[in-house]
């Protein structure tokens, strides 16, 4: 007879272990519970992502809420519908627009999300030119996120004309829809850190509306090193070592140099897509290649 169901979390894990008078019986129910990890499939969502630790943590822990409390409410018990509102504030290239993306798939493969379409909306697509046409062109945006993630990039354009303007509309009428617990749909709004605190801080009241807000770091050199790999991987190249020297010394100059301007994930992205094009024309006045002509990148495809 199965006694007590003790529901533990450890080191991300979900351990539920059922509790019997039988010893080894609560042995195999035990093992059967600990030696899968519950979080696979969304780690293989995010696999091809570097770093982000703390989102892939955060989405670990959506996910686990969400079956406990199904398993909550199967007993009996009281449950809440999860807000999931996210705020992303991070440099160019970091991975914003991306990992957004990739979470409208996610939330629909978990079933957070009714359709798991992605809607990515800028000032011009919500706020209108005269009285009454903005909540109407923002109600029709949100309409068409239903079931899905409402993507606002730079959202402080909204903010933009200040107390007249407006975008002022578009703000109340995006948080209006967004409290209602029924809707079936997440808003995300992003931009570049400083300009994301000053909007939060002109709109008081907006922060504590998004209960997940995601800085993305800028990434350091090891880590553009590996994205640069796996973006060439990806389309089944590699850079040679000499070329993975010139590009690394480059990242560091750029990164000490331009950190306004340094555009990360997107710069490598960049620098990979070109060199893949200089080897090409490097390629077309050979009269035979090799496999390893058409796979690797040497230094002198990287025009840097
Ligand atoms: N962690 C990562 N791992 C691998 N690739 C990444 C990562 N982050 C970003 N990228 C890649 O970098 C490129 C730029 O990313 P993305 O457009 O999502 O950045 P962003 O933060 O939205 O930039 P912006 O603020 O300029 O809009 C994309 O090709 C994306 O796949
Ligand atoms: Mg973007």
């Amino acid at each position: 007879m199965l006694e007590t169901q003790k529901v533990s979390q450890q080191s991300g894990r979900i351990n539920i272990v059922l509790q019997n008078k039988k010893s080894d019986d609560t042995h195999k129910i035990k093992d059967r519970y600990i030696t899968k990890n519950p979080f696979n499939h969304i780690d293989d969502k995010f696999s091809s992502f570097v770093g982000l630790s703390k989102l892939k943590q955060t989405v670990n822990e959506i996910y686990a809420t969400i079956i406990i409390n199904k398993k909550r409410q199967e007993m009996g018990l009281f449950s809440t519908k999860q807000v999931l509102h996210m705020l992303f504030k991070g440099n160019p290239g970091t991975g914003k627009t991306t990992v957004a993306r990739q979470l409208a798939k996610i939330y629909y493969d978990l079933d957070i999300l009714s359709k798991g379409h992605f809607i990515e909306a800028e000032r011009a697509d919500l706020v209108g030119e005269y009285i009454g046409q903005t909540a109407q062109k923002t109600r029709s945006i949100i309409q068409k996120a239903m079931g899905g993630i409402l993507f606002i990039d730079e959202a402080y354009s909204l903010a933009r004309g200040g107390e007249k303007d407006f975008g002022k509309e578009a703000i109340d009428t995006l948080v209006k829809h967004m409290e209602d617990k029924q809707n079936d749909f997440v808003l995300i709004l992003a931009g570049y850190p400083y300009e994301m605190e000053r909007f939060l801080d002109q709109n008081p009241g907006l922060q504590s509306r998004f209960p997940f807000i995601i800085d993305f770091k800028d990434y350091n050199i090891n880590q553009l090193m590996e994205i640069a790999r796996q973006m060439a991987s990806e389309r089944e190249y590699q850079l040679t070592k000499e070329a993975e020297w010139k590009l690394k010394s480059y990242l560091y100059k750029q990164k000490s140099e331009s950190i306004q301007n340094f555009s990360n994930a997107r710069c490598v992205r960049n620098i990979i897509e070109h060199a893949i094009r200089m080897q090409a024309v490097r390629l077309i006045y050979l009269d035979e290649c090799t496999t390893d002509d058409l796979i690797y990148l040497t230094e002198k495809d990287l025009n840097l």
